[in-house]
């Protein structure tokens, strides 16, 4: 859908989030037609620097993590439409030169970028409002954390409700921009043979799984306050289970899907932390421990999570979910399987053995879907089954469309522009996910736990595999 010019002021305009996503992924917007030549992007960040300095480090972005095929000329065109300007998000410096900046339309987009940590955001939306630098089209985003548990996630909802409205507010959960999540829907309600299936009659169980064979890299001292749980659980996680498991919403509108979001969650069953396997990874001799990548030799955060909970209405009763994300684990593999039921009776007897229907979604990589079906086993040994894969590669299906598909970022950057908020995040949301997983955090914070290590590049602590084994079933993906 194309889009009039618009004004984006990126804060944090310097930072890594704008270098690595967000400017290269509008430099590919730019480059597929969908971002008009009439707009602006203006950096704005503390450093003193001039236009001309804040162009080449774009460009140098640019050159090092946009995926576009890089024509030099769109680019020079590109950075001719970025800006930038020196601010203090705490003082008054700056706030006059950013709204100089702007073009003084109430029917232009003007959305801001909040892509600074937290303790900023209330700051900014204060000196937003006060420096008169709002109009009618106003928007502002918002990254993760939003917080680190339910009372700061209500202090940053409250401040920010202090000078926006809910519908200018974009809570950004990038897991949500992706492709294959949004395929979750288009397959769930949009064909007629899952979704008669899709509940606890027909499903024995759901694992979700976001596994990374990457470290805590050069995030140690955010991550090392946060723990996979707040990380990964308490945001993408919870978003992939609520799209899995909400009812149809009436309509893909902001609203009605979100609305239905937030009765998953809070129809969530409270977990008993000491059922939560919690670990850390350990050197493998090449690669640090988790405690060196973050500097803190007692350590008791954890890099691995792995549970399983329940969600307590109709549809759903009883059947349980596993959950399970880890860094520098074997395999980078995010992907959500549906296993069914046994059929009821199986007329080929018991030789025939055990078979299961499932669906596996897989978001990263290789994204696509997989369907196992069972058939005869090819050969004169009798009716002897066996499970097969429908495989679909969305690459493979699809062509070039697929390779094309906007990232998470650009896409949900350009639903910001459009006004569209199906796919970010309400604050009531956000809240309840934390009431959901503060208890948990809180649990073992109290009995000062220690995870349970792992070696870097395994499957995670043996536990995780006992958590799943001990009801009769196996993890599938990462070996
Ligand atoms: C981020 C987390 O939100 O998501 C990171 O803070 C994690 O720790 C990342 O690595 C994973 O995102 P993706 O898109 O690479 O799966």
């Amino acid at each position: 859908i194309p889009v009039d010019p618009f004004d984006l002021v990126i804060f944090g305009g310097t930072g890594d989030l704008a270098r690595r996503k967000i400017l290269p992924g509008l430099f590919r917007r730019y480059c597929s037609g969908q971002m008009p030549t009439g707009s602006r992007v203006i950096g704005a960040a503390r450093s003193e620097i001039t236009v001309e300095e804040y162009r080449e480090t774009v460009r140098e972005a640019i050159h090092e993590f946009s995926k576009a095929k890089c024509d030099e000329a769109a680019l020079e065109e590109f950075l001719a439409l970025l800006g930038y300007v020196a601010v203090d998000a705490r003082g008054e410096s700056g706030w006059g030169e950013l709204k100089e900046a702007l073009r003084d339309d109430d029917d232009i987009v003007r959305a801001f970028y909040f892509s600074v940590g937290p303790s900023l955001f209330g700051d900014l939306a204060e000196q937003l409002r006060t420096h008169g630098l709002t109009n009618p089209e106003v928007r502002i985003v918002v990254e993760k954390p939003f917080g680190h548990d339910l009372e700061s996630a209500r202090a940053l909802n409250a401040e920010l409700a202090r000078h926006f409205q809910e519908t200018q507010i974009y809570r950004i959960d990038h897991y949500l921009g992706k492709e294959t999540v949004q395929n979750l829907m288009a397959v769930r309600f949009g064909n007629m043979l899952f979704e008669p299936l899709w509940n606890a009659q027909y499903v024995d169980h759901i694992q979700i799984t976001v596994a990374e064979t990457v470290g805590v890299g050069g995030r140690g001292s955010y991550y090392d306050k946060s723990g996979a749980m707040r990380d990964m659980v308490q945001n993408h996680l919870m978003q992939l289970l609520c799209l899995i498991a909400m009812e149809p919403p009436a309509r893909f509108e902001p609203d009605a899907v979100r609305d239905e979001k937030l009765k998953v969650i809070r129809a969530l069953d409270p977990v008993d932390p000491e059922s939560i396997v919690r670990g850390q990874y350990t050197s493998d001799g090449e690669l640090n421990s988790y405690r060196e990548d973050v500097e803190n030799p007692a350590s008791k955060t954890e890099s691995f999570v792995a549970m399983k909970c329940y969600i307590s209405n109709w549809r759903w009763a009883n059947t349980p979910f596993y959950l399970r994300t880890g860094k520098r684990l074997s395999a980078q593999a995010s992907e959500i399987a549906v296993v069914f039921k046994d059929a009821p009776h199986s007329i080929f007897g018991m030789d025939a053995g055990r078979h299961r229907n499932m669906l596996s979604i897989r978001l990263q990589p290789n994204e696509g879907m997989t369907l196992g079906v069972t058939i005869k086993e090819p050969g004169p040994g009798g009716m002897r089954l066996v499970d097969v894969p429908l495989d679909m590669s969305f690459a493979d299906a699809l062509g070039p469309d697929a390779e094309d598909a906007p990232d998470a970022y650009e896409r949900l950057i350009m639903d910001v522009i459009r006004g569209n908020q199906t796919l970010f995040m309400r604050g009531d949301e956000v809240e309840a996910a934390w009431a959901w997983t503060d208890p948990l955090i809180e649990g073992w914070e109290r009995r000062g736990d220690h995870p349970k290590p792992y070696d870097a590049g395994s499957t995670g602590p043996d536990d995780a595999a006992f958590l799943i084994n001990k009801d009769g079933r196996r993890w599938r993906g990462i070996k």
